[in-house]
């Protein structure tokens, strides 16, 4: 390997997210564990990253800044490269984040008492968007088949045709199940929003995280029709551990779509940016970090191995999903005959493990782990080592 994925920084009472949830648990920091919730990444940040912000601090002045030209065209050759999508410079409208856009979508978009579908389970502030604006849920449940999960078209469907139905928001690739969906099922999605008239909003956000034998398909790149019916949500966030600099970019081909969408940005702020250092770090990432990010997702895919082999050894009840894409490994520990509180408890108080626990996904998730499988592999072994343990005095 060329870059460094074994060092791990220090996160214990740094005011990261994810270390938080686990210090509230009283967890002492000499306990050599990590937390496997949050999806952020415990690698250091890729060094051609760290080096363009260090230069940056060195020789700017930090003030108001728009993207340059130089930074649209680049975000657009990444898109190129990677994923083979013609996407425009002028597409691309800032936002702090991708949550924030869906968010802003939701309320652009539709109105009070409007419909909104999700494919449950899923990443769960797609559903806070919906009912915290007073739209109204429209639940896609995905359909489990034991290792990884299918979408019912004829539920999409019914659900879509309702008039109240305004729009989808599309997790692709699905957090939490891992699944890469196919240019075959993008499309049927596609033209059961387009024949309805519901809106696509595709969040795109792990579209790099792509394990072997998987093929990502941006939504808007199917056909132009779809792209006119879409908003893209992609950021270098996931990707390169820069989750912290809130820098999305959010494509929105349909420039009716599009000039709703900076009104509608331009009630809280006349000039909507984002942040300097995430602009450069983003540039840096695309330009030069291409083959960090590959190593980075070898060491995942070796991760989820470590993690199938011991199950498949250790606890076979406990099903592992096909990983397709995403760093999140979703176990469903059903089979082990605990309840899912149950499950909660050992992890915490016994194993001192911290995943996010599948119910708070959607109901369906309640029994499984979603777990971050981004560190350092040695974590990997040390959290089975305990798993092993706690579980082997419950399960036979
Ligand atoms: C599907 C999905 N969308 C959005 C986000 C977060 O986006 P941001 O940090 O850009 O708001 C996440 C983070 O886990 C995610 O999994």
């Amino acid at each position: 390997m060329k870059y460094d994925f074994e060092t791990v920084r220090k996160r214990f009472n740094t005011g990261s997210m994810k270390w938080n949830e686990m210090v509230k648990h009283d967890v002492k920091e000499t306990e050599d564990i990590i937390p496997f919730s949050v999806a952020d990444m415990e690698f250091v940040t890729p060094p051609e990253i760290v080096e363009a912000l260090k230069r940056e601090l060195d020789t700017s002045i930090m003030g108001y800044e728009n993207p340059t030209p130089e930074y649209l065209a680049t975000v657009c050759s990444w898109m190129k490269s990677r994923r083979n999508w013609d996407a425009k410079p002028e597409w691309i409208l800032p936002s702090s984040g991708v949550v924030n856009a869906f968010f802003q979508a939701v309320r652009t978009y539709t109105n009070d008492g409007d419909g909104v579908m999700i494919m449950t389970p899923v990443y769960y502030p797609m559903s806070i968007a919906i009912n915290s604006t007073h739209r109204k849920l429209i639940d896609n449940h995905l359909i489990n088949t034991g290792t990884s999960y299918e979408i019912d078209f004829d539920d999409m469907e019914r659900k879509a045709s309702d008039p109240d139905t305004k729009m989808l928001i599309l997790c692709s690739p699905h957090n939490p199940t891992g699944k890469v969906w196919t240019r075959e099922e993008l499309t049927r999605i596609g033209e059961i929003c387009l024949k309805h008239d519901v809106l696509v909003v595709s969040d795109e956000i792990h579209f790099d995280l792509i394990m072997p034998g998987h093929v990502h398909t941006v939504f808007a790149s199917i056909s132009d029709e779809f792209a006119q019916n879409c908003l893209v949500l992609t950021a270098p966030s996931k990707t390169f551990n820069i989750a912290g600099l809130q820098t999305s970019n959010i494509f929105v081909p349909n420039p009716k779509l599009r000039e709703k969408f900076l009104a509608s940005l331009r009630l809280s702020n006349p000039n909507p940016k984002c942040n300097i250092l995430g602009y450069v770090a983003c540039e840096a990432a695309y330009k030069h970090c291409a083959e960090w990010l590959d190593e980075c997702l070898s060491v995942i895919d070796a991760n989820r191995e470590v993690v199938c082999d011991f199950m498949a050894r250790e606890f076979p009840a406990v099903k592992v999903h096909e990983l397709e894409g995403t760093y999140l490994l979703w176990l469903n520990l059903n089979g082990l005959g605990l309840s899912y509180k149950e499950i909660e408890r050992i992890n915490h108080e016994e194993a001192r493990l911290f995943f996010d626990e599948g119910y708070v996904f959607g109901k369906q998730g309640e029994g499984f782990e979603r777990w971050n499988l981004a560190c350092p592999t040695r974590y990997i072994h040390e959290a089975l080592a305990r798993m092993k343990e706690a579980y082997s005095k419950y399960v036979r």
